[in-house]
């Protein structure tokens, strides 16, 4: 128990997390076009060495040139183990124009790493005179990113989401495994001479759940490999929402719509959270504090259940 009131995250809309390589301009209005919450252009593993320098310029001027309209507009810069990740952030601060939401931060491993960036970005915006600060996001993805997750989250003001990057991080950790998201061939329990299948990231996406809860902070799960495997993305984000994560990256846009459905609250659960309310309302108004709805028990913790999924539809406009 504790008698501080958990911080309630940034208050925008974070379902779907599009991709696109910095390197690959022509994609960028269809970027822009797409039904995602969020755009991702990245600079880092999608873009090859040689690259860099190409990306960067190219997403420095889609960032004033493209319509992104009310999406929030991201920027994954390179890690802070690469000899880019500087430039990345002086070319954002210095030269590309206010539009720019966030910067994306890879691979973050303790909470000095956000401290680091915030530093260099803290100066560079004061020397720009921008009026905007930007935000930050982050990607936990290593043993120690996950070993650290708590003060990652609580690592800098700007940060306003984390996700977990599932490739890198099954790497790291020396998972047996070269899926991306989805379950494993190795990952089952076995009764009655039936295998079932587990969720080899569940124990990661909890954490990160946990840690970002605490300190106000949007957890996100990372991107799902296989977007041939409709169902198999269906399954994993499922998983994530039922954890509590708010949205999942889409790596193609065939991805975007799947996770705009599962984050999305349907009409059904927007109704059945109402009555829920309402319910309570009538019970306090009888001085009770828990009734029955549907045959089963609700009270004063299910209101805040409840109100989970009425403050999502309401920032959706539904
Ligand atoms: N965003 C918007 N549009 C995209 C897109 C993206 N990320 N990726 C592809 N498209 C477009 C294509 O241009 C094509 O458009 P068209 O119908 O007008 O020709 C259409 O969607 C279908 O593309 P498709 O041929 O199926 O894919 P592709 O072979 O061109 O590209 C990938 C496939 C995976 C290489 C590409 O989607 C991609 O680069 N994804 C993002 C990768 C990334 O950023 N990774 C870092 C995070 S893990
Ligand atoms: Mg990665």
């Amino acid at each position: 128990m504790s008698f501080r009131i958990q911080p309630a995250p940034v208050a925008r809309l974070n379902r779907c997390q599009l991709f696109g390589p910095g390197s690959r301009p022509a994609i960028f209005e269809k970027m822009a076009a797409s039904e995602a919450d969020v755009i991702n252009l990245d600079l880092e593993d999608s873009v090859a060495p040689d690259d860099k320098t190409e990306a960067r310029k190219n997403v420095v001027q889609a960032i004033g040139d493209i319509d992104w309209g009310e999406k929030t507009l991201s920027v994954r810069i390179n890690g802070l183990d690469t000899p880019y990740w500087y430039r990345d952030v002086l070319a954002l601060v210095e030269e590309a124009p206010d539009r720019l939401d966030l910067i994306m931060i890879p691979k973050v491993g303790t909470a000095g790493d956000l401290y680091a960036v915030d530093a260099l970005v803290t100066a560079a915006e004061a020397a720009a005179g921008r009026g905007r600060r930007l935000g930050f996001e982050v990607i936990i993805e290593s043993a120690a990113g996950i070993a650290h997750v708590e003060e990652i989250a609580a690592g800098s003001p700007r940060l306003q989401a984390m996700s977990l990057g599932a490739a890198d991080f099954a790497a790291s950790m020396g998972m047996a495994t070269t899926g991306i998201g989805g379950t494993q061939e190795g990952y089952y329990m076995r009764r009655e001479g039936q295998n079932y299948w587990a969720d080899p990231w569940h124990w990661a996406q909890a954490n990160i759940v946990a840690a970002c809860r605490t300190h106000g902070v949007l957890p996100v799960d990372g991107p799902f490999g296989d977007f041939s495997d409709e169902e198999g993305f269906r399954a994993q984000a499922r998983r994530s929402a039922t954890l509590g994560m708010v949205g999942k990256w889409a790596i193609h846009p065939k991805q975007v719509a799947l996770s705009n459905e599962v984050f999305t609250p349907t009409a059904e659960a927007i109704g059945e959270a109402r009555e829920i309310l309402e319910a309570m309302e009538a019970a306090k108004a009888r001085g009770e504090g828990a009734t029955v709805y549907k045959g089963r028990l609700v009270d004063i913790a299910s209101i805040k259940q409840a109100e989970v999924i009425v403050r999502q539809a309401e920032m959706i406009g539904k």
